[in-house]
C-alpha cells in the first residue's frame, strides 16, 4: 500500500522535485573523461560536491545514458573544470555541440600526466580517481579521491540558477 502511494504520488513529487532544483544556484563544472582506445569525453555537470577533506574526496552524478559515463567507469580517472563566469561561452558551446566538437576551444589542454582534457584559466580544474560509483534511478554517484588541483586565487564562478547561466553579483 505504501509502495502504492508512492508511486502514484511519484511524478508528481518528480515535477515538483524539478521546480524546486529551478531555485537551487549550483557551480557550472564541465567533466572530462578518456575512453580506453583515448577519446576525450566533456560533459557539463553541476552536480559536483565536496565529500570530505580528509581524505580529498568528492562525489559527481553522471546520467546513465551520458556518452561520458561508460568512458568514465572504464578508465576511472576524470577532471572536473570548474567554470568561471567569464567562461559562460563555453558552456554554452558544450551545451549545444555534441562529441569531440565540445572541445572545439583553444582553452583545452591535454594534462601531460594522464592525458585528460583540462581547461586552462578555469577557476579550479580537479584531476580524480574513481573510488566507487553507486547506481541511483537514472544516474550513478561517483565518488572521487581528488590526486591534484589547479586552481585560480580569486572565486567568481559560473552559477546555473532557474535554467540560466549566471554571475554571482560581488558587491553582495
Ligand atoms: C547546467 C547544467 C548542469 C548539468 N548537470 C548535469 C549533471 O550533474 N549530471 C548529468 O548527468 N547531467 C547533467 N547535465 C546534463 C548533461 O550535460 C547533458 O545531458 C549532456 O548532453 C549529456 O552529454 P551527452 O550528450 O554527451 O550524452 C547538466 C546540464 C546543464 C545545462
Amino acid at each position: 500500500m505504501i509502495e502504492h502511494i508512492y508511486m502514484s504520488q511519484h511524478p508528481l513529487i518528480a515535477a515538483q522535485l524539478r521546480q524546486a532544483m529551478r531555485g537551487v544556484a549550483s557551480t557550472v563544472t564541465l567533466i572530462t573523461s578518456i575512453a580506453p582506445d583515448g577519446h576525450g569525453h566533456v560533459m557539463i555537470a553541476s552536480s559536483f560536491a565536496s565529500v570530505s577533506l580528509e581524505p580529498p574526496t568528492v562525489l559527481v552524478c553522471i546520467g546513465q545514458q551520458t556518452r561520458i559515463h561508460g568512458p568514465l567507469l572504464a578508465s576511472r580517472r576524470f577532471c572536473i573544470n570548474v567554470l568561471r563566469a567569464e567562461q559562460e561561452v563555453l558552456a554554452v558551446h558544450c551545451r549545444s555541440a555534441t562529441g569531440t566538437d565540445r572541445f572545439d576551444h583553444e582553452a583545452w589542454r591535454f594534462d601531460e600526466v594522464n592525458g585528460l582534457p583540462y581547461l586552462q584559466g578555469a577557476q579550479a580544474s580537479l584531476f580524480c580517481e574513481l573510488i566507487e560509483h553507486h547506481a541511483v534511478g537514472t544516474h550513478s554517484v561517483m565518488l572521487a579521491s581528488v590526486e591534484r588541483v589547479l586552481t585560480s586565487a580569486y572565486a567568481d564562478p559560473l552559477v546555473y540558477l532557474d535554467g540560466r547561466f549566471r554571475a554571482i553579483d560581488p558587491t553582495r
